[in-house]
């Protein structure tokens, strides 16, 4: 296995980072800028790269002194950062959610948040109130015409893809009901089955769930139109963030979690603090037929899953009634306590997720699984166009040390044909989040392209922007924001002659 740490050399002692750098990011975004020109401090921007880099995630965090619960609870604020003739140019506007604009007039949280915050006044000021407050921070696409902000549990907000001006929440040309929930994590098939799509689901749960499986166009005169749309319903709780996709088939991890809704209805916990490991619980695989497969019309299929928590996949492939799914496992459900400081956590008490392989034999109903990858990691991806395919490269974000969880400090990249391993690292004092694999417009390679990522430099306080060759994680530029960044949640790449004409 060959390594090249390009920074700073892997270590296995622990002191790769302090506290106080990584918490140092929790900050409310103070400014909303307007295709400001960014600053190249080290290395250029390649000038095939053309397009725009969105990025969704809590962007303000405390609000009349009083603190989230939890950094999920935060208002979504969207970064977009777009590329052209060596140039990168940053507009960042939060979501005007109905709730933002209420509270940002109140100046104080007049919802409760899903993960914990509550309003001022104690359980009695939060007993009973069980309204949503849809904060559209989770992940940001561009549908159609359409820049979506997503957050799993209520619509999508629409927005301007060039402005980011909020248009409000949107119905996706009426596929969804006011309100409908929708998943925070569509996957893009980069044309299985022809034209490209986006496929997506919504969850009703309860004592049973129904999964609402939609793909959607995304090119030609249809883009952004529901073309299939099915519902199954399946018994038990579920708890689904993510899922992946193969020609054939939507895979689902229902893990093995329940709900006890009284703490939240009292108005002692958030609706997410009151999910808990199911003790002997049984995690299922859902898989549903996808209706332009082979198997179209079809029932679902239902497999055992191993034990563990899953809140990512990395990719889903099949072959001969045999579908590989990769997925970040964690030993059990990370659950956010009612009396805990977010920004105090120790990462020695919290299990770290791990790279997994499950191979799901539908003819036999068997499932075995393979350890990929023993370091701490999240956020993984493989190239775009591999989406549902067998890949041999992946990107992800990992700890700096080798076993054991930490924050997010490097990008690894990953042959999971041979295991040889690049990385990129910005310990000590540097911390990651999602990074992008965006493929060369004409590529011959699968890992021939570039990573960015947006890493929070508690040295000057304040976000920069890394650009990576995405076959041996070589940095390419450090571009500096003006502004402070969060750690955040997902976003997307649309190349330029996605963007509307300017
Ligand atoms: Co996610």
């Amino acid at each position: 296995m060959s390594k090249s740490a390009l920074n700073i050399p892997l270590s296995k002692s622990s002191g790769h980072f302090k506290k106080q750098d990584w918490a140092s990011a929790y900050c409310n975004v103070e400014k909303e800028l307007n295709n400001e020109k960014l600053k190249v401090v080290k290395g250029a921007i390649p000038k095939e790269l053309l397009g725009t880099f969105y990025r969704n995630g809590p962007g303000r965090l405390e609000r009349g002194g009083q603190w989230v619960h939890h950094p999920f609870d935060g208002d979504g604020m969207i970064a977009s950062i777009r590329f052209k003739d060596g140039n990168a140019k940053l507009t960042n506007r939060f979501v005007r959610t109905k709730a933002w604009v209420e509270e940002e007039k109140a100046d104080k949280f007049i919802y409760r948040g899903v993960f914990g915050t509550q309003k001022a006044g104690g359980a009695l000021a939060n007993a009973f109130d069980l309204r949503l407050k849809n904060i559209a921070n989770t992940h940001v696409v561009k549908l159609g015409n359409e820049l979506l902000a997503l957050w799993e549990a209520s619509s999508p907000y629409s927005l301007n893809p060039k402005t980011l001006e909020t248009f409000g929440p949107s119905s996706l040309n009426g596929a969804l009901k006011e309100g409908e929930a929708f998943s925070a994590h569509p996957r893009f098939d980069p044309g299985h089955h022809g034209s490209p799509r986006m496929v997506s689901f919504g969850v009703r749960t309860g004592p049973k769930s129904t999964i609402r499986l939609m793909e959607f166009a995304t090119e030609g005169p249809n883009a952004g139109q529901l073309i299939h749309d099915r519902k199954d319903t399946f018994s038990g709780f579920a708890f689904l963030h993510d899922f992946a996709i193969t020609p054939n088939w939507a895979v689902f991890l229902q893990n093995a979690i329940e709900f006890n809704p009284l703490p939240f209805l009292l108005g002692q916990r958030g609706a997410a603090q009151c999910l808990s490991s199911k003790a002997d619980g049984q995690g299922k695989f859902w898989l549903i037929p996808r209706d332009s497969g082979s198997f179209a019309g079809q029932p679902p299929r239902i497999l055992n899953a191993p034990d563990g928590f899953v809140f990512h996949h990395l990719n889903a492939c099949e072959q001969n009634n045999v579908i590989t799914l990769e997925s970040i496992f964690y030993k059990d459900f990370p659950s956010i306590g009612p009396n805990e400081d977010f920004r105090e956590i120790n990462f020695d008490l919290i299990p770290e997720g791990r790279l997994t392989r499950c191979l799901l034999n539908l003819d036999n109903k068997t499932v075995s699984s393979q350890l990929l990858s023993r370091q701490c990691c999240e956020f993984a991806m493989v190239n775009p166009r591999k989406q549902g395919l067998s890949a041999r490269y992946c990107w992800m974000a990992t700890a700096q040390k080798e076993e054991g969880n930490g924050p997010l400090q490097a990008i690894k990249k990953l042959d999971l044909l041979t295991n040889e391993e690049f990385v990129w690292s910005a310990a000590p004092r540097g911390f990651v989040s999602e990074p992008l694999m965006i493929p060369k417009q004409i590529s011959t390679a699968e890992d021939e392209g570039w990573v960015v990522v947006l890493v929070w430099n508690s040295e000057r306080s304040a976000t920069d922007l890394i650009i990576m060759s995405s076959s041996d994680l070589k940095e390419e530029a450090v571009v500096e924001l003006p502004i402070a960044i969060p750690h955040g949640l997902h976003g997307s790449w649309a190349n330029e002659d996605l963007l509307p004409e300017s």
